[in-house]
């Protein structure tokens, strides 16, 4: 992968006070979403999806552009099949992850929507103040949505990724359509 001069998501956002124009929050949840779905269909899941691991390239005009990196959990999944491995980074971990459960592709979904609240709104949905109570809240899927600050498009969007049902929480093309809409 070529050198990614913007650094990493997390310090890219800190950098700029974790506010974002809306129109480049909506151009990385894109880029983002097109690029899981790509390796989605390819079958692989990354399992490590968070800011840290996504970088900000910056071409000569100035313009931005996400990559996403650090493919150290990721894994080859056959279509159909589960997997009961615990991987992750416990923040972006989903609900069927925290409770040891079988999983596939829609962790990454849930890892996503962690990634397009903290990039549409600037805030973190989750702010428990210890393990056990980040466990309750990702369990319930429980996080005030400052809805003043999102729009509606982007708000079912985010909702739709942090379903705390896996049956009910989209696929990537579904996530992708809606922003595409
Ligand atoms: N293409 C790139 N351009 C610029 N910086 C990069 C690039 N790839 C990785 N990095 C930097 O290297 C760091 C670590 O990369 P990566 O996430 O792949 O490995 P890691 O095993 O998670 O390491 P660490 O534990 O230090 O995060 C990233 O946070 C980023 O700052
Ligand atoms: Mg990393």
């Amino acid at each position: 992968m070529e050198l990614c001069s913007g650094g990493d998501l997390y310090n890219y956002l800190a950098d700029n006070s974790f506010k974002m124009p809306k129109d480049q929050a909506h151009r990385f949840m894109k880029q983002l979403l097109k690029g899981v779905k790509y390796l989605h269909s390819l079958g692989i899941m990354h399992r490590d999806l968070k800011l840290e691991n996504v970088m900000v390239q910056v071409n000569e005009e100035g313009k931005t552009c996400l990559k996403i990196a650090d493919f150290g959990l990721s894994t080859i999944l056959e279509c159909g099949k589960r997997i009961n491995e615990q991987v992750g980074t416990p923040y972006y971990n989903s609900p069927e992850l925290l409770r040891n459960e079988p999983y596939t592709f829609e962790v990454d979904v849930w890892s996503l929507g962690i990634i397009c609240f903290i990039l549409q709104t600037g805030m973190m949905p989750f702010n428990p103040n210890d393990d056990d109570e980040l466990r309750r809240g990702v369990l319930e899927a429980k996080f005030g949505m400052p809805t003043e600050m999102i729009g509606s498009k982007e708000e079912k969007l985010i909702k739709m990724m942090l379903t705390k049902k896996v049956a009910d929480r989209a696929k990537v093309e579904e996530c992708l359509e809606v922003l595409l809409e």
